[in-house]
């Protein structure tokens, strides 16, 4: 995994990275000191994150704006809030 942006916390723009086939989890409560990435601080939350395979090499851009309405994927959202 090469990281175009690092992780770290939310923003409003998304996470794009060049992702090697693997397994990845989408934090969703926004918690995670590895953001966009689950690091296990949802535990004790009702937030779950998205568990994500990935077969393939390939770019995404995952949400980091916690409102995509394609979650765990940017849609756009983020240039309308
Ligand atoms: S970062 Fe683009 S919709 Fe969340």
């Amino acid at each position: 995994m090469t990281p175009i942006d690092p992780p770290g916390k939310p923003q409003r723009r998304p996470f794009v990275v060049e992702c090697e086939p693997g397994k990845y989890a989408h934090c969703q409560c926004q918690q995670s000191s590895r953001y966009p990435y689950c690091d296990g601080s949802h535990r004790g939350t009702d937030k779950n994150p998205i568990k994500v395979v990935v077969e393939e090499r390939k770019t995404i851009a995952w949400c980091a704006c916690g409102n995509s309405g394609n979650m765990p994927y940017c849609d756009g959202t983020h240039g309308r809030i």
